[in-house]
């Protein structure tokens, strides 16, 4: 669950990235978050995972108050949310099933562990044949599926991706979002910035437009 009321961020005294932010995405939801470049889709994303601070308002995330949060409880905040960047951010000395695994070696998960759940991830974006290959002998489609297993290795209740298919032709765009459609029919709120029409059309889904940080719903 994601709640925002009336948010405010500057990352400049006096100048309002988002302004007046106020929406909610339900548990389970697929909402995509759209703009021109500069609107403050990737701010309103960092917000969330309290990876930026806000100016004003309030931000409630997987019942965290991010207004007040503690920062011991940054990091159980963030074990809640999987993230997916454009780019990718795979490491590349590192083989598809290490790259999956890490969160779960920082969390200190047992062997057994954490074979079961990063097969389970690599399945789940129907990677698991690639598991001792290495991120540059992927293709970019590949890779991406790579980073979204990696998000959902721990079961996070909300997945936000940041252009997730943005590096990607129009095919390989359509897999990525069909398997996070995939994520949100198993229960996971799915919140994607994207500025892809093509996409927006073929899966008609709730569309929340941000423009110069204020946002607003087509009705
Ligand atoms: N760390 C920062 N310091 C200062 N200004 C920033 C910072 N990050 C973003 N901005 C500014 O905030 C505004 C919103 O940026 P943001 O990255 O959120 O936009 P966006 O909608 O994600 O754009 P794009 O589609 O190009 O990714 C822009 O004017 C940007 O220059
Ligand atoms: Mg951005």
């Amino acid at each position: 669950m994601i709640q925002l009321y009336h948010v405010y961020k500057s990352y400049l005294k006096g100048v309002h990235v988002l302004e007046d932010v106020s929406l909610t995405v339900s548990r389970g939801e697929f909402a995509f978050l759209v703009g021109p470049s500069g609107a403050g889709k990737t701010t309103l994303l960092k917000l969330l995972f309290s990876a930026e601070s806000f100016t004003d308002g309030q931000v409630i995330v997987n019942n965290y108050n991010l207004a007040n949060i503690r920062h011991k409880n940054i990091p159980y905040l963030r074990r809640s949310i999987g993230v997916v960047f454009q780019d990718f951010k795979l490491l590349n000395n590192r083989s598809v099933f290490d790259n999956v695994a890490i969160t779960l070696e920082i969390l200190g998960a047992g062997k057994n562990d954490i074979r079961r759940r990063v097969t389970k991830a690599l399945k789940q974006v129907g990677l698991q044949y690639l598991e001792d290959k290495y991120p540059l002998e992927l293709s970019g489609g590949e890779q991406q599926r790579v980073a979204i297993a990696r998000a959902v290795v721990n079961n996070p209740s909300i997945l936000l991706a940041d252009e997730p298919t943005g590096n990607l032709d129009p095919d390989l765009s359509v897999e990525i979002m069909n398997i996070l459609n995939d994520i949100n029919a198993m229960g996971t709120t799915v919140l994607v910035a994207t500025h892809d029409k093509y996409l927006l059309g073929k899966f008609e889904k709730r569309t929340i437009m941000i423009n110069k940080g204020r946002v607003s719903e087509p009705i």
